[in-house]
């Protein structure tokens, strides 16, 4: 009966995960997704607390409090913007209770004496794959919270070494399935993938994090998904092979929408300094004209139709708040004020669209790209609001540009385009922008939100 009840539950939670994800593909269902998501977890955790192999519930218990506690800290307490950093860390926390468990299975079972070849190999497997995503996902962690120096860290022959280091340790992988009750190559194989997480992290650039750890987040789910074979566990083999596909496949759709190979993302060391620093000494050669609040204010409040276009530095300035009030007040004066939203904007899938939601900007406002580009030429003023790469006209037609290719949003086809920025240093590509050199552009220097709260004030003070 019990075991029925177990399993009906499992059934119930891999559907429900399913459809969690889903609603997850639009931001109008995300909150829904959401809800099926934690529908399920609940599900899940109720069908294996009643499994009969549980004897005793106090351990369970104390885990259990400890773990919320943890959690609704973490909700409350963190910004918006350390959401990156906040996954990074709670796949490091998931990979690692993978690789306890797979551990523990190992030590129980005669050390691997009494395992056979099938069940040896999805814990290796479980084992070599948590152990190298919990220090790969502390490595992100540790860049984005800054903690760890971001720019990437190369040395030569570095590719060459993680690779073969990789070999090593699959082939002591291989030679467990063989021989099973071989503790020195199973702990040896667990410390080279704890090595091998750093190493790889190490020349990824903070800003291609996102990347990386979606593509860590699939490990976790691969090895939450072997735990599932190793101790016989439905839910948390369908749990993780979703986990698994859905961060493989979000970290190819990320870097095509970078217009990066995925090798590129993985190898490259982009983003480095000196990049950027060319960038800059090629920009201070030409021209840009700066607008104070007080013009920007009046070319916005008199215009018919404004596209704001966020980026990066608008997360930054935690800006949202104020870029909604302005749009309000353009709209009390008859203005039209729509927001384009570029897939890649910011530094993680969706941050935009988050943001924006967070101050509560009505969805039907929000445009994707191919919905907003045929109209920016009829559009009176493009509002660009630290955003940099998604927006540089480069991308169309300069071929040694590293983001030629990448579908930009149109601002430099509208009549006239302010931008919202501290300076003039590149975004996230490292290079400069055109469309700040361009006539029809006027740059408004400072933090976004100091330039938005004074750009309210003005607005409100016209006719
Ligand atoms: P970026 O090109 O990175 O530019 C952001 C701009 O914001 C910078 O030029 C910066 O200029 C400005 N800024 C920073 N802080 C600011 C503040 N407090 N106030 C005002 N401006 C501020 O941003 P984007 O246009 O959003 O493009 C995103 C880039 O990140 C793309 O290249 C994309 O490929 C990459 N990327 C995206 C993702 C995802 S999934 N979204 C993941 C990884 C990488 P100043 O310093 O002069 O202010």
């Amino acid at each position: 009966m019990r075991e029925m009840f177990t399993q009906g539950a499992y059934l119930a939670a891999s559907v429900t995960f399913i459809l969690g994800l889903r609603g997850l593909s639009s931001p109008a269902t995300a909150r829904r997704g959401m809800f099926f998501a934690e529908v399920g977890m609940l599900l899940a955790v109720v069908g294996t607390l009643i499994q009969h192999e549980i004897v005793r519930y106090e351990w369970i218990a104390i885990g259990m409090v400890i773990g919320s506690i943890i959690g609704a800290l973490m909700a409350i307490l963190m910004p918006m913007t350390a959401v990156p950093q906040r996954t990074a860390i709670s796949h490091m926390f998931g990979a690692l209770a993978a690789t306890l468990v797979g551990v523990s299975e190992f030590y129980r079972h005669g050390n691997g004496a009494e395992i056979p070849h099938v069940q040896m190999a999805a814990l290796g497997f479980e084992v070599m794959f948590g152990s190298l995503t919990i220090t790969g996902s502390f490595m992100a962690f540790g860049k984005l919270q800054g903690f760890i120096r971001s720019a990437p860290m190369t040395y030569r022959f570095q590719n060459q070494s993680n690779i073969t280091l990789f070999f090593v340790t699959l082939g002591l992988f291989a030679f467990l399935i063989f021989q099973p009750a071989s503790p020195a190559v199973f702990y040896a194989m667990t410390a080279l993938g704890l090595v091998i997480g750093v190493l790889i992290v190490m020349p990824i650039g903070g800003a291609d994090m996102p990347v990386v750890m979606s593509l860590l987040n699939s490990y976790a789910g691969l090895a939450a998904s072997a735990t599932g074979f190793v101790i016989g566990n439905n839910v948390l083999i369908i749990a993780g092979a979703l986990d698994g596909a859905s961060g493989f496949l979000l970290s190819i759709l990320m870097s095509r929408a970078m217009n990066r190979s995925f090798t590129n993302v993985l190898f490259g060391a982009f983003g480095s300094a000196p990049q950027a620093e060319l960038a800059l000494k090629a920009a201070t050669d030409k021209a840009v004209r700066s607008i104070s609040g007080e013009d920007a204010a009046i070319q916005l409040g008199y215009a018919r139709s404004v596209v704001v276009i966020p980026g990066y530095g608008m997360a930054v300035a935690q800006a949202q708040h104020q870029v909604r009030e302005l749009a309000d007040e353009i709209e009390k004066r008859g203005g039209e004020v729509k927001f384009a939203v570029h897939p890649v904007a910011g530094r993680m899938p969706g941050h935009m669209n988050v943001l924006l939601a967070e101050a509560n900007v009505p969805y039907d406002k929000l445009k994707d790209m191919e919905e907003i580009n045929g109209e920016f030429e009829r559009t009176d003023v493009a509002l660009v609001i630290g955003a940099n790469d998604v927006v540089n006209p480069a991308a169309r037609h300069d071929r040694s540009s590293p983001i030629y290719g990448m579908p930009i949003l149109n601002a430099d086809q509208a009549k006239s385009v302010i931008v919202l920025k501290r300076s003039m240093n590149p975004g996230f590509a490292g290079i400069e922008n055109e469309l700040f050199y361009s006539p029809k552009t006027f740059m408004l220097f400072g933090d976004a939100k100091k330039s938005l709260s004074a750009l309210i004030n003005e607005v409100r003070q016209l006719e």
